[in-house]
């Protein structure tokens, strides 16, 4: 190989490696590995009537990593590496009038990556559907974003941590 060629692939390898970094709002969300370990923050249902059923009815539960916990109960802001989960059952009503959880709807995510997601809050937003890992989320700017935006003095997040 010539000495040009050599510098020409060693360029492109640095470019490669730079986009990570580059790539502000085009960063995809990890799957929350384990987060069934991570701290429960709260649940809640959504019933038929409310403005949410169609997106998010059923029950859902929150939970928060370690980075995200620490933050939340300081009232943000979250570092990077925080990620919090919207794990969305659906509520199913029995005969004797108990609500109780069934199928996986969707796990709901928001990834703090400062860099990745500068465009959305420094938060990557994302849903995985039922118990796989196919993403449900096409344009988080508007499915996600702008709804969450109501809690920038939170840091965009809505929930706090009961104890
Ligand atoms: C119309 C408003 C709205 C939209 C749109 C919305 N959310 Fe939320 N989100 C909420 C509310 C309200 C809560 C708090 C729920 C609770 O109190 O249990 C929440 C909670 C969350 C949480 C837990 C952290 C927190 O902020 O409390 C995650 C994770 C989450 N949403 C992800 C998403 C993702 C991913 C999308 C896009 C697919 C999305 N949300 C779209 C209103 C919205």
């Amino acid at each position: 190989m010539k000495a040009g060629s050599a510098v020409f692939v060693l360029a492109a390898a640095a470019a490669v490696a730079w986009l990570p970094a580059l790539g502000a709002g085009e960063g995809k969300v990890d799957y929350p590995e384990g987060y069934r370990e991570w701290t429960h923050v709260k649940s809640m249902v959504i019933e038929k009537g409310h403005p949410l059923y169609d997106s998010f009815g059923g029950i859902h539960h929150i939970y928060a990593n370690a980075k995200a916990l620490a933050a939340m109960k300081a009232g943000g802001p979250y570092p990077d590496g925080a990620v919090l989960v919207f794990d969305l059952l659906e509520a199913v009503k029995t005969e004797d009038h108990a609500i109780v959880e069934g199928a996986r709807k969707v796990v709901g995510v928001m990834q703090k990556d400062s860099k990745r997601f500068a465009a959305t809050g420094g938060w990557g937003f994302e849903g995985f559907k039922g118990d796989t890992r196919e993403r449900a989320v096409t344009d988080a700017e508007t499915a996600c974003f702008g709804c969450h935006a109501a809690k920038k003095d939170q840091d965009y997040v809505f929930s706090a941590y009961r104890r």
